[in-house]
């Protein structure tokens, strides 16, 4: 069966990169396949766990490159299409792509979001920090989202949102894990599934 080629881009520990392995490791990610992890954060754990999963992994140095946002886009865009990449996700991915390099790829790249899009997103707005601002501002309801990206950060349409309770004594730290038990490693497989499907009904006409 024809599966979309998946590249997955990563900074951190990459947990939300494991629940994409686990889900395609039970048959539920099964329209696409995972073929290709970068990280633009050397030694990133999320790395580690590509490897264990057999799957190619490469970290992307933006130093390296001149330390130019343009020249790490190029040289992105360069492996993605020597890997024939037909959907990028990013999972905990730290870095914001600009609009050249995402009018590249329209509907074709999918972000989480640990917060309920339009709150507590965009510029600033990102790991530990999006569930500070949410603690600090004290709702009580959060939550992830899941959506397309384009050249505005955290703008593109979303996908699928789910909501989680803040609780009395929650720290940044156990907010963050509550968000990701309940909502971003279910959404972001389920996500995965549905945009590869429709890539690939659209690659068969
Ligand atoms: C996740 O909570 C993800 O939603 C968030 O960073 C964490 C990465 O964890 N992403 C962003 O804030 C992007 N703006 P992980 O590396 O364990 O998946």
């Amino acid at each position: 069966m024809l599966k979309a080629r998946i590249a997955v881009l990563v900074s951190g520990g990459g947990t939300n990169l494991q629940a994409l392995i686990d889900s395609q490791n039970r048959g539920e990610l099964k329209s696409g396949e995972i073929v290709l992890v970068i990280s633009n954060v050397k030694g990133a754990y999320a790395l580690e766990r590509a490897k264990n999963a057999g799957i190619e992994n490469m970290f992307i140095s933006k130093k390296r490159l001149g330390g130019t946002q343009e020249a790490f886009e190029a040289e992105l865009l360069r492996v993605l299409r020597e890997h024939d990449i037909d959907l990028i996700i990013l999972a905990g991915f730290m870095s914001i792509l600009t609009g050249e390099f995402t009018k590249l790829y329209p509907d074709r790249i999918i972000n989480v979001h640990p917060a309920l899009i339009p709150s507590f997103c965009g510029k600033g707005y990102y790991g530990l920090h999006v569930h500070e601002a949410a603690l600090s501002y004290g709702v009580k309801v959060t939550g992830a989202t899941v959506h397309f990206v384009n050249e505005v950060p955290d703008g593109g349409r979303i996908i699928y949102q789910k909501a989680v309770e803040v609780q009395d004594g929650d720290t940044p730290e156990i907010l963050q894990r509550r968000v990701m038990e309940q909502a971003e490693w279910i959404l972001l497989p389920r996500a995965a599934e549905k945009v590869s499907s429709d890539i690939i009904k659209a690659q068969e006409g």
